[in-house]
């Protein structure tokens, strides 16, 4: 039987210029660079400019994802951001990257689903594409978290980056097997009850103001772990296959030790985790598609290969895109 699958033809990103060091930090708030670097494995993120905005990133890494699929704009027929920066609350942060990239045809739209919104925004895209309104999408992760932050306060300052990734998902037939190339399967979770471990204490219908984030980190850090590797076991189960069938996992980047055990958790080497977080931060839905792109550059991933993507983010909201490259 034929089926329609979505295949990644094209990766980009975009990182602001400036990059903030950990001792940077250190020389606002009380905190050092050892303390940042054994709790979370970051050592630098990068912050926006005054006046650069998520829209402006997020077409920054929409032209290069174009390029690498050596396409023209005028191919795309969707384009979906995931960001929880949106440049204003309304419209949506897309059809200002529509507009930039001059597309005149087709639709734009946000998704928000905070750290997990790039796995929402993408298996969306998927539907789209297999429910045939679709042949070709750009799916973009950008943030502009920095916006978000009390540079106050230590315990969350220190986490969060600014940043965009973006893919050209294309239509492809393929056999409805697990050896097609494209989105094998999607898997998507929320639990509303966990909302006050990780929020913003702002918004247009509660204090009017944008606010700035909320989070008791050990018990975010504790269902992290839990889900992240609870996920990817259900993906790979959902498709009949287990760890051993995996290439690469490429996860949110919110800690080094959450990353670290769930690859531990799921007893895979961490060789084959893609890890971003050192240079980038938590750049929340950019995260994904930054780390796809980084690893796309340093040749990592070969046709073929078995991927899973997951996060988890505020919400909480989690899930896990399994994909063959
Ligand atoms: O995208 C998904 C959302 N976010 C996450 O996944 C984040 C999940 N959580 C985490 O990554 C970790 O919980 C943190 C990195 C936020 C914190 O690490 P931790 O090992 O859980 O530390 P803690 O919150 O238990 O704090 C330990 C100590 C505390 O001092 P006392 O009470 O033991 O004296 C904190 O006050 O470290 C102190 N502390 C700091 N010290 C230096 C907290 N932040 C800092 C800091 N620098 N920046």
């Amino acid at each position: 039987m034929t089926v329609l699958r979505s295949v990644i033809k094209g990766v980009g990103s975009a990182l602001p210029e400036k990059i903030l060091t950990n001792a940077e930090i250190a020389a606002r708030v009380e905190t050092n660079d050892e303390w940042i670097t054994q709790r979370t494995g970051i050592k630098q993120r990068h912050v926006a400019a005054e006046g650069e905005k998520t829209s402006d990133l997020a077409t920054k890494a929409a032209q290069a994802a174009l390029a690498h699929a050596g396409l023209d704009i005028s191919a795309i027929d969707a384009i979906i951001v995931a960001t929880t920066t949106p440049d204003e609350t309304f419209p949506a942060t897309a059809t200002r990257v529509q507009m930039n990239l001059g597309m005149t045809r087709g639709f734009a739209f946000d998704v928000q689903a905070v750290c997990s919104g790039f796995i929402y925004a993408l298996t969306v895209a998927d539907q789209m594409i297999k429910g045939g309104l679709v042949r070709k999408a750009l799916v973009i992760g950008a943030e502009t978290m920095s916006r978000l932050l009390d540079w106050n306060d230590r315990t969350t300052c220190i986490l969060f980056g600014d940043g965009a990734g973006a893919v050209v998902l294309q239509a492809e037939s393929g056999k409805g097997d697990t050896t097609d190339r494209g989105i094998l399967s999607s898997h998507l979770f929320s639990d509303g009850r966990q909302h006050d471990l990780l929020y913003v204490n702002g918004g247009p219908s509660t204090s009017t103001n944008v606010g700035s984030i909320k989070m008791q980190g050990r018990e975010v850090f504790r269902h992290a772990v839990d889900h992240m590797a609870d996920v990817v076991l259900h993906a790979l189960g959902s498709n009949n296959m287990s760890v051993t069938d995996l290439d690469w996992l490429v996860p949110h980047q919110a800690n080094l030790r959450i990353l670290n055990a769930t690859a531990e958790k799921l007893s895979m080497p961490m060789e084959k985790v893609v890890v971003t977080v050192d240079k980038h931060g938590n750049t929340s839905a950019a995260s994904i598609p930054l780390a796809i792109a980084s690893a796309v550059k340093e040749g990592k991933f070969k046709p073929g290969q078995l991927l899973v993507l997951e996060a988890l983010g505020g919400g909480f909201t989690w899930g896990a895109v399994l994909l063959r490259w």
